[in-house]
């Protein structure tokens, strides 16, 4: 396949195309014009810090490696960063089990380590953003080892606990998104728990209000740390059917784990989720903090229920179909555009992350990648909502799967193989130099670094002004200068053009047009400036090639236009 589709994402995706019967809500548009808060202004980027930068070589990235690169960040225009978890875990799901809410897991360093890092970042005015796994803990968890203990520990209630069906026979037919039954027998206790993920991350049961004040307490005893807001992980898979009724089966067949499609009608999404939020959302306001969603949602009515009715749960729900979108396509980037800049509240754009095939790989059409990485950044960096960069798509990191299923790492590619790879390919170190590793570590990395970080990487490409890097930072720094780039609404134009995306965003008297040419040969157009009041444009950032006189703008293939217009 050209464009391959990462199974994994495929199969978040699936659940999504369900049951809802999306309730209709006033879609009131949230004001662009003034009184933004601080993460509607600030770029946020992703840092998976198992693969950042290794500062004891032990071939592990941790928190004193990512302090050393807070320069960088800072250069590169990044204002805050999330930190996928680097708390106490078995490291079952690399970090997405967790052990110890309140804590830093030894491999990545210490409390001290981590305050070193807010109070680094806070000078150079970065926020961090931490990882809050709130559907599930490790099976390690002392939570856990409590409730599995006995029928009446304190804990017991704390996890989904129950009988099966009878002899062998799970409680009812969920299939766990990883593979195999939802449901693990413990013969200590002879009950199943209940699993979406791995067997060793046990579901909490959000039904007990105990549960409830742990963890929110959780959330706040790192902003009294100094932490700005959260990631929350898999927000969809919060509350299950009480009644644990069977899902239905989608079609036919079987997925890479050999497991029935099945919709997960009574698993995910449930109305629940949305009372946690709104209390969740209570703390973060009281401490000026930021919540950002993984929301696999199907429409844009799902994505505005967890905005929350008066904009009171999530503020970055994030919208997956954004990076839904395949192929280099105007149309249904604008259709998807349109339709997410008509959500109840301010939009948040990803285009790569720890979980899905990178973007660069995506839309690479194997010739002209590096183009198409600066479209991709030209792209979802001047829209209007806030962008959430992941590490190494500044560089145009190359997705690199593993090649043998003995190597693979992430256990999702052990099992699914080879339909599912796993997500190692997304996840290989960063790549800071053309030297041994990449400069990302002495020792040995726990996953290879992909030959391309000889012509990828930081220390080379800052050097040159074509890089992917330099557009990166050029396009960043317009965005962060430009108030019509960073408030102004959206509008697009020439919409029934195949080859070429356009459109103006608009603050106040200011206006910047973005065209973008996403074909791979040469485009003429009109930009028709005088329907809307204007008669040229003047670029501000452009690639080589790409020009504009008075209405017209010529693009060469995959070229960039940003411009202010003139009246
Ligand atoms: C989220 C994370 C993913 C993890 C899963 C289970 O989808 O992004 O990496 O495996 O949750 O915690
Ligand atoms: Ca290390």
């Amino acid at each position: 396949m050209k464009h391959p589709v990462p199974s994994i994402a495929i199969l978040l995706v699936l659940f999504c195309i369900s049951w809802r019967s999306a309730s209709s809500q006033t879609s009131s548009h949230s004001g662009d014009a003034e009184g933004h808060q601080w993460w509607q202004h600030a770029v946020f980027y992703e840092i998976y810090p198992r693969s950042f930068a290794d500062s004891n070589n032990d071939g592990i990235g941790d928190l004193k490696g990512i302090t050393s690169k807070l320069d960088y960040l800072k250069d590169l225009g990044v204002d805050a960063i999330w930190i996928s978890p680097c708390f106490p875990s078995p490291q079952v799901d690399f970090g997405y089990d967790v052990s110890d809410y309140e804590n830093i897991d030894p491999m990545y360093g210490t409390l001290a380590d981590f305050d070193m890092l807010t109070s680094e970042a806070k000078k150079r005015g970065i926020h961090v953003i931490l990882d809050f796994v709130v559907n599930h803990t490790s099976d390690q968890h002392q939570w856990f080892l409590d409730s599995k203990s006995s029928r009446t520990s304190a804990h017991r209630d704390w996890y989904i606990w129950r009988d099966g069906k009878g002899p062998g026979q799970p409680p009812n037919n969920w299939v766990s998104t990883f593979g195999g039954s939802a449901w693990k027998f413990d013969p200590t206790t002879n009950q199943y728990y209940y699993h979406y993920f791995y067997a060793e991350q046990p579901d909490l049961n959000w039904r007990n209000p105990a549960v409830k004040d742990a963890m929110f307490d959780v959330t706040r005893w790192w902003y009294k740390r100094g932490v700005a807001g959260f990631r929350l992980d898999a927000v969809d898979t919060l509350f299950e059917d009480p009644n644990l009724r069977d899902n239905p089966i989608q079609k036919p067949g079987k997925n890479a784990f050999g497991d029935p499609f099945e919709e997960k009608k009574y698993n995910t999404k449930l109305p629940e989720v949305h009372e946690v939020l709104r209390g969740l959302r209570q703390v973060a306001d009281e401490h000026n903090a930021v919540l950002i969603g993984e929301t696999w949602t199907a429409d844009v009515a799902e994505l505005n229920q967890y905005y929350g009715q008066s904009n009171n749960e999530l503020q970055l729900p994030m919208d997956f179909l954004f990076t839904m979108v395949n192929k280099l396509s105007p149309a249904e980037f604008r259709k998807q555009i349109a339709a997410v800049d008509a959500a109840s509240g301010w939009p948040t754009f990803v285009i790569s992350n720890h979980d899905i095939v990178r973007s660069y790989d995506r839309y690479g059409d194997g010739k002209h990648n590096d183009q198409i990485a600066k479209l991709m950044a030209a792209l979802y960096l001047t829209l209007r909502g806030t962008p959430i960069m992941y590490y190494g798509e500044e560089i145009g990191m190359k997705t690199t799967p593993p090649t043998r299923q003995e190597d693979v790492k992430d256990p999702i590619g052990r099992t699914g193989w080879p339909k599912e790879k796993g997500r190692d390919g997304e996840r290989t170190p960063m790549q800071w130099n053309s030297s041994e590793n990449a400069g990302f570590t002495k020792g040995t990395p726990w996953l290879p670094v992909p030959p391309t970080y000889k012509t990828h990487n930081v220390a080379d490409e800052s050097k040159n002004s074509d890089s992917v890097l330099a557009f990166y930072k050029k396009v960043l720094k317009l965005r962060h200068t430009n108030q019509a780039l960073l408030e102004g609404n959206y509008k697009a134009i020439n919409e029934d053009d195949a080859n070429v995306l356009s459109y103006l965003r608009t603050h106040k008297d200011q206006t910047v047009v973005v065209v973008l040419n996403m074909s791979d040969s040469p485009q003429k157009l009109n930009l028709d400036l005088k329907r809307n009041g204007f008669a040229s444009a003047n670029s501000l950032l452009s690639t080589a090639k790409s020009t504009a006189k008075g209405e017209e703008v010529q693009l060469e293939p995959y070229g960039i236009f940003i411009g202010q217009l003139i009246k």
